[in-house]
């Protein structure tokens, strides 16, 4: 293992050719107010988690993204708030059905860019070509599966209420104006199911890419300039304090959809002005934790535990960042656990059945090695020979055994390939772990005691938001709720949750008198709102 990671990066001419891009790719153009615009000032360095070997040196750079102002940031801030309009804008007044169909036409547009979309995602944040391309299918599935969504909440909302003397047509109305930021590991995927249901819904956005997964955007420019009108869609590069700061600090946004660290999100919703006027939609961290009880399946939990801990590196907010096991399988579950993680593929994203590969994040083998050691020197035990072995952006996965509280693994999340095994023989231990911890996103429980189950689901549903029998955590079926308790999340994303959370209930009511009656079956009739309306989209 040593020779094949100390030899894991490629020749340039081993790079195969589907894959290969004209690197270096500078995007210098941006999208405001229905313009696509050159940009000529300062530019970031993109580098890729892939290094090339080339006459016996190391290359990784592959290209650059404006690094826009202040003064370019606001004139996006402006476009949407035009576009807006105080919601008396074009898109905001739109029909659903008019709406359905601009989010149609930009997705027959999205789809024609998947090839270069997916290949520059495995470049810049080394996913795996079958996840990237897993994640580019998933996205239009969900925009899909929101535009039915969207269908179905109208056709909830296409009828009068008459109660207590007075007649009301109840819908939900857009909020205003919606800053979207996702996050590096699902860069598209993530960024897209706030994204879209903020546009659906009525709303216009100002949306910043992601530190890593820039580029990645870039061929979906022209998708929206042709798709949506002037001003509905606005994207913005650079750096946060530059160009989100003066944002924020306008007032002027109604949401933040935010998907990232605590850290940042507190500092976004603290420069607001107006904290009431803002809603937080905010996906964060985790820690979710595995509970394996002695009677378990055993190999169940030995597949479920690697691509819970592992799928994508471990830079999942769902992944498994914990495992308490069983003391009395504590030693099978590890021999098993560690011969399985010694089999995975290391490789490059676009090598066959590759399940780990380099990391995007600048220094994060260095910063993994950190938590390896820490815990090392505080009693824990390096259970695989390959564990921890590095290579520039690659880290091959570390399993920890006999971890404690005092280690920071314990209670930081990795966001990672390192999997800390803690044993226990009362149940109270983990379930101690669940409630002291800052995060309730998920838990994985494993066994087939009926009983034994029951009781740790009653208890867990109270501290998590989803509870996985005898399976790993996971986001999907996007149709689920998407949440998190205390510092994992503000807000639930599921495609029809999400729809509720960009919007607000609005009503219009009438009392029930022959005047206000005939007024009513006026405006209906005549088709002159778009609000108060019966109308029906099939
Ligand atoms: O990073 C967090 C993602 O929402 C997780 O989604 O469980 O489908 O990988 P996933």
């Amino acid at each position: 293992m040593k020779e094949q990671i100390e030899k894991i990066f490629p020749e340039k001419s081993e790079i195969p050719n589907p894959i290969n891009l004209p690197f270096p790719i500078h995007q210098t153009k941006y999208l405001i107010n229905g313009e696509i615009l050159e940009w000529n000032g300062l530019s970031e360095q993109v580098y890729s988690p892939i290094y090339i070997k080339e006459n016996e040196t190391f290359e990784n750079f592959i290209g650059s993204y404006p690094l826009m102002d202040k003064e370019t940031s606001l004139k996006a801030l402006v476009a949407a708030k035009n576009a807006y309009n105080n919601g008396q804008g074009e898109w905001p007044s739109m029909t659903i059905k008019q709406r359905i169909e601009c989010i149609k036409k930009f997705t027959f547009l999205m789809r024609e860019q998947r090839n270069e979309v997916v290949k520059l995602m495995m470049w810049e944040i080394g996913k795996s070509l079958k996840d990237s391309e897993k994640e580019f299918d998933r996205t239009i599935e969900y925009i899909n599966d929101t535009i039915d969504a969207l269908k179905d909440l109208d056709r909830d909302s296409s009828k009068l209420v008459i109660k207590q003397g007075i007649i009301a047509q109840i819908r939900r109305a857009p909020l205003g104006v919606v800053l979207c930021m996702g996050p590096f590991n699902y860069p598209l995927n993530e960024t897209f199911t706030t994204l879209i249901p903020a546009l659906t819904m009525g709303n216009t956005v100002v949306f910043k890419p992601p530190k890593l997964g820039v580029l990645l955007h870039s061929p979906l420019l022209n998708a929206y300039k042709n798709s949506f009108p002037k001003g509905v869609v606005n994207v913005i590069y650079g750096d946060g304090q530059e160009v989100v700061a003066p944002i924020m600090e306008s007032g002027d946004i109604n949401v933040l959809a935010f998907i990232g660290s605590c850290k940042v999100a507190d500092i976004l919703k603290k420069q607001h002005p107006q904290p009431h006027k803002l809603k937080s939609v905010l996906g964060l961290e985790a820690k979710n934790p595995a509970i394996i009880l002695e009677d378990c399946d055993f190999d169940n939990v030995v597949k479920e535990c690697i691509t819970g801990s592992l799928s994508f590196n471990g830079q999942r907010c769902t992944a498994l960042k914990i495992i308490f096991v069983h003391e009395n399988i504590k030693d099978a579950f590890i021999e098993k656990f560690v011969e399985e993680v010694e089999k995975l593929v290391i490789g490059m994203p676009w090598d066959e059945n590759v399940f780990i590969t380099p990391l995007p994040e600048p220094n994060k083998s260095e910063h993994l090695t950190h938590y390896v050691e820490d815990a090392i020197s505080k009693g824990a035990k390096l259970c695989n020979p390959s564990g921890g072995m590095k290579n520039k952006s690659f880290f091959f996965p570390a399993i920890l055994s006999e971890v404690t509280e005092e280690m920071k693994i314990y209670h930081e999340e990795q966001f990672g390939p390192i999997i800390p095994i803690v044993s226990f023989t009362d149940i109270q231990k983990p379930l101690d772990y669940v409630v002291n911890s800052n995060y309730g996103q998920q838990a994985s429980i494993f066994g087939q005691d009926s009983k034994d189950l029951a009781i740790l689901i009653d208890t867990l549903v109270n501290q998590v938001c989803r509870v996985n029998v005898n399976a790993q955590c996971q986001r999907g079926p996007d149709v689920f709720p998407f949440t998190g308790r205390k510092d994992s999340a503000e807000g639930t994303l599921s495609v029809s949750d999400a729809l509720r959370v960009f919007s607000i209930r609005t009503l219009v009511a009438f009392k029930e008198n022959d005047s206000n009656k005939k007024i009513v079956t006026e405006i209906i009739q005549k088709q002159e709102s778009n609000f108060l309306s019966t109308d029906f989209i099939l």
